[in-house]
């Protein structure tokens, strides 16, 4: 395994797509994160990355990055069908990972790198920036201390209205495609932060020729009585907001629910009260915070972060399993 880190923390980026770019972005911007290695499955692209950023080390196949000892943390962010191979080599080569939304296709794969990252000792984190972002766990904080009373039930949804054409990642069953993975997994992480893992799970979805999901709208329960309803989809943009109704008043947290402006709070008999992001914190949609987390928890010595602990990360898998099973939705190489 990985020893321990030093001041500046030495990160590597394995693939170099959008969300590698803005990560990267982010990351050079932080005075204690060094970007020092950088792994494609191209060369060229690797290079190309290298001198975008001024990351020193480029290499052309994963296991360079993952054998690279001078690397802390390995950020893995190819589409969702390939977290479980890059993470587990990663694993195996004793880096420490934090690994992109959704964590894998399905539960069966998050416990497999869950049990690898045990055994080796490394530290594993899913990147759910949400979990990280400063207004969203003073949200969690206000339910968590009965500011509306019991949660009695949680609306979200994230739809993009993209014309994504077939060959795109979110259409590919190979690539793991449709909205429930790449957008549902928001609205799922932020009912469960509130509400834990459900009892049970219903569900409807549109499905696409190849047959992943175009909109799926789910409704999970809970023992105690409390509900969620939650929408996603890449065929239609939808207001991205969230509501939490409790038996003592309400949040309502407009565009953005997982990287939000702001929030109102209404108690009942009490005047509304709004709970803005601090300007200073910097862009709403900032990686940052998950990036300050992995390495807050890496210099203390921790092997999961508890503001994404990874039991939280496998209870939203088998949601999305349980979502996907009631659906008809499967990837090539699922029972
Ligand atoms: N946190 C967020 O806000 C956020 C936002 C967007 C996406 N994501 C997540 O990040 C992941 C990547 O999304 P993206 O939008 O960056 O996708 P993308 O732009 O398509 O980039 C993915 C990169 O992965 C590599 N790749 C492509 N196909 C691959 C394959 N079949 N097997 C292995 N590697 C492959 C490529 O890099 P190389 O050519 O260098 O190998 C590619 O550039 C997804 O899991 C997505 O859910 C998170």
């Amino acid at each position: 395994m990985s020893g321990p880190v030093g001041e500046r923390v030495r990160w590597g980026i394995l693939a170099t797509g959008g969300i590698a770019a803005t990560f990267t972005a982010d990351l050079v911007d932080l005075p204690d994160a060094e970007v020092v290695a950088v792994a494609s499955r191209s060369m060229d692209s690797a290079k190309a990355f290298a001198e975008r950023f001024g990351i020193p080390r480029a290499y052309g196949d994963w296991a360079s990055l993952a054998a690279d000892e001078d690397v802390d943390v390995v950020y893995v962010a190819t589409p969702h069908a390939a977290h479980r191979a890059a993470a587990g080599l990663c694993l195996e080569a004793g880096r420490n990972v934090l690994l992109e939304k959704p964590f894998t296709l399905n539960a069966r794969e998050a416990e497999e790198l869950v049990a690898l990252a045990r055994q080796h000792g490394g530290f594993l984190m899913e990147a759910m920036w949400m979990y990280c972002n400063p207004l969203v766990r003073r949200l969690a904080d206000l339910v968590r201390d009965g500011a509306i009373g019991e949660v009695r039930t949680v609306q979200a949804d994230f739809g993009l209205a993209g014309s994504f054409p077939p060959s795109h990642r979110l259409r590919d069953p190979a690539q793991g495609g449709g909205a429930l993975l790449d957008l549902g997994v928001y609205p799922v992480s932020f009912a469960q932060l509130l509400l834990g893992e459900p009892a049970d799970v219903t569900a409807r979805a549109t499905l696409s020729e190849e047959g992943v999901d175009l909109q799926t709208g789910a409704l999970l329960s809970w023992e105690n009585g409390a509900l969620a309803q939650l929408h996603c989809s890449i065929v239609g943009g939808t207001s991205t907001s969230a509501y939490i109704t409790g038996s003592h008043g309400r949040i309502d947290v407009p565009y953005g629910f997982f990287f939000p402006e702001h929030f109102v709070l209404h108690r009942d008999g009490r005047e509304p009260e709004t709970f803005k992001a601090d300007p200073a914190a910097g862009p709403r949609n900032s990686l940052k915070h998950e990036a300050l987390e992995v390495m807050r928890a890496l210099r203390a010595g921790e092997t999961e972060s508890p503001l994404v602990p990874l039991d939280g990360t496998l209870a939203v898998m088998r949601t999305l399993d349980a979502i996907r099973s009631r659906v008809g939705v499967r990837y090539p190489g699922e029972e």
